[in-house]
C-alpha cells in the first residue's frame, strides 16, 4: 500500500464569544505563544503535506501567525461543518488521501497523540475516526455513542441531548481523521437543525455509515485534549502547560527548587545543573547554561546567562541582556541590551542599559547607566578590570578604558583613559562646630 498524503486543516474562525475579547480565542497566549500556533507546531511534527488554517474575515493576525501556511477565510462563523468545508477546498484539486482536523481552540495537543490518532485511522481504514477523551467534567462536550462492535454511531452536542445522554462521559475532542474522497459531497448533506442552528461536523458519522462506510474510535488523554473556550481554561491551560515543562525541565537535569512557583515562556532553553529558586518568571527568548544559579523572584527575558553565573535574588533582565560567565549580578539590578564580559560583577542596586562591560569589571553598588538623553538612547561602553564606584553615573556616549577607577559619587561624561582615576565630584566642605553657633 503506498503512503496516503495527509493535510491538516486547523478550525479557528470561531467568535470566541465566551472569552469576551476583541483579540481572536487563538490568538490568547499560552506560555507567551499564541494558542493556534500551539496547534501549528503539533501539526508541523507530523510533517503534513498541506497545513491550512481556517479563519474569520476580520482576523488578518491569525493569517500572519499562521505564516509560512495558508490560511482561507470562513465569510461567516455557521459551524464547524461550514468551517472544515472552507478548508478542505483551499487543498489542491487533486489532493487525495486523509484530512486531519484539529481544533485552533485545543492548544495542548501533541505532535505523539495527532499521529496516533492518523495511525489507527489508517490501520482500520474506516471513512473518519474520532478522537475522544474522558474529562472529568464532560459539560460542554459533544458525547460520544458507539455501535455494539466498538465502532463510532454518533457524536451529539452537549445543547442537543438528553439528560440521559448527557451522563455519557465519553466525549468528543473535536480532532478527527477524514478520508478525503467523497468528504465534500458528504458535509454538503449536514443540515443546521439543532439547537445552535450551525452545521456541525459531528454530523458526519451517521452520513458515512448511511453509505456503508464505518467510522473508527480512539481514546487521548485528557489533560492534552482540553479545549479553551473562556479565561478560566485559558489559566487551566497555561498552569497544564508550566506542570509538563517543569517536568521536563527536571527529567532534563535542572533544579528547580520549588516546580510550582517558577513559570517558563515556551521557547525557555536552560542546561543542565543549572539551579532555578522560588519564584523566577521566564519571559521569551532566554537562554541559560550550564551551572547557572537563578536565585529566588528574578524576572529575566531575553537573555542569555552564561555558564557558572549567578544572578538574583530580585533581579530583573531584560532583552539583549547578556551574562558572561562566571558572572555575578546581585539583588535589585536591572540589565536590558547589554553585554557583560566574564566575570563581571553588578551585586546590588544598578542599572545597566545599552551597555558593554569587559571582564572583571567591578559596577558598584547605585551606580547607573544614564543611557537616555529624553529622545535618543545612548552607548557606555566600560573596558576590563574597571571599578566602577558605587553612586557613579555614566552619562552615555561615554567610554571607560581598561583598568580605570571611577571614584564613587562621580557624573562621569568625558572618556576616562586606561589605568585613571576619575574624580568628578564636588569636594567635600567641613564647617567646624558649625552646629554650636
Ligand atoms: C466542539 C465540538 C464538540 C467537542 C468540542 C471539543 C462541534 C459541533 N462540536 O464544540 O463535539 O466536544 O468542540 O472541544 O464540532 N469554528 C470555526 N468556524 C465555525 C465554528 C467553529 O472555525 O463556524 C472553530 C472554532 O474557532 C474552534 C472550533 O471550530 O476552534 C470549535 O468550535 P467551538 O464553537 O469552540 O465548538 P465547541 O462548542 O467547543
Ligand atoms: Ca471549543
Amino acid at each position: 500500500m503506498s503512503k496516503r498524503n495527509l493535510a491538516v486543516v486547523i478550525l479557528a474562525a470561531g467568535q470566541g464569544t465566551r472569552m469576551k475579547s476583541a483579540k481572536p480565542k487563538v490568538m490568547h497566549e499560552i506560555a507567551g505563544l499564541p494558542m493556534i500556533k500551539h496547534v501549528i507546531k503539533a501539526a508541523e511534527g507530523l510533517k503534513p503535506s498541506h497545513i491550512v488554517v481556517v479563519r474569520a474575515p476580520s482576523q488578518d493576525e491569525v493569517a500572519e501567525t499562521a505564516k509560512p501556511h495558508f490560511s482561507t477565510v470562513q465569510p461567516q462563523a455557521m459551524g464547524t461543518a461550514d468551517a472544515l468545508k472552507c478548508g478542505t477546498r483551499a487543498l489542491p484539486d487533486d489532493f487525495t488521501g486523509d484530512v486531519l482536523m484539529i481544533y485552533g481552540d485545543t492548544p495542548l495537543v501533541s505532535t505523539h497523540t495527532l499521529n496516533a490518532l492518523v495511525t489507527h485511522h489508517r490501520a482500520f481504514d474506516v471513512a473518519a475516526t474520532i478522537l475522544a477523551f474522558v474529562p472529568p467534567e464532560p459539560t460542554g462536550y459533544g458525547r460520544i455513542f458507539q455501535n455494539g462492535d466498538g465502532t463510532l454511531k454518533e457524536i451529539i452536542e452537549e445543547k442537543d441531548a438528553s439528560a440521559e445522554q448527557r451522563a455519557v462521559r465519553i466525549c468528543n475532542s473535536g480532532l478527527a481523521v477524514y478520508r478525503f474522497e467523497k468528504l465534500m459531497d458528504r458535509l454538503a448533506q449536514i443540515k443546521n437543525e439543532n439547537a445552535k442552528a450551525e452545521f456541525y461536523v459531528t454530523d458526519l458519522p451517521p452520513i458515512m455509515q448511511a453509505e456503508g462506510e464505518q467510522c473508527g474510535v480512539t481514546r487521548g488523554d485528557y489533560y492534552e485534549l482540553r479545549g479553551v473556550n473562556d479565561r478560566a481554561q485559558l489559566a487551566e491551560m497555561e498552569l497544564a502547560w508550566q506542570h509538563l515543562k517543569r517536568l521536563e525541565m527536571m527529567q532534563n537535569g535542572v533544579t528547580l527548587q520549588d516546580p510550582n512557583t517558577v513559570y517558563f515562556a515556551h521557547d525557555t532553553k536552560i542546561a543542565a545543573d543549572a539551579v532555578i529558586g522560588q519564584h523566577v518568571v521566564f519571559g521569551a527568548g532566554v537562554v541559560i547554561e550550564e551551572n547557572v544559579i537563578l536565585k529566588a523572584f528574578s524576572h529575566i527575558e531575553g537573555a542569555h546567562i552564561k555558564a557558572n553565573a549567578t544572578v538574583g535574588p530580585f533581579v530583573r533582565l531584560r532583552p539583549g541582556a547578556e551574562i558572561g560567565a562566571d558572572a555575578k549580578i546581585g539583588n535589585f539590578v536591572e540589565i536590558k541590551n547589554s553585554k557583560l564580559e566574564k566575570g563581571v560583577k553588578v551585586s546590588h542596586l544598578a542599572y545597566v542599559g545599552d551597555a558593554e562591560i569587559g571582564a572583571n569589571t567591578n559596577f558598584g553598588c547605585g551606580a547607573v547607566t544614564v543611557n537616555y538623553d529624553g529622545k535618543n538612547k545612548h552607548k557606555t561602553i566600560i573596558g576590563k578590570d574597571v571599578m566602577v564606584g558605587c553612586n557613579v553615573n555614566l552619562v552615555a556616549p561615554v567610554t571607560v578604558e581598561d583598568n580605570a577607577y571611577l571614584a564613587a559619587g562621580s557624573t562621569i561624561t568625558e572618556t576616562v583613559p586606561k589605568d585613571a582615576l576619575a574624580i568628578a565630584r564636588e569636594k567635600q566642605t567641613t564647617k567646624e562646630n558649625w552646629k554650636k553657633k
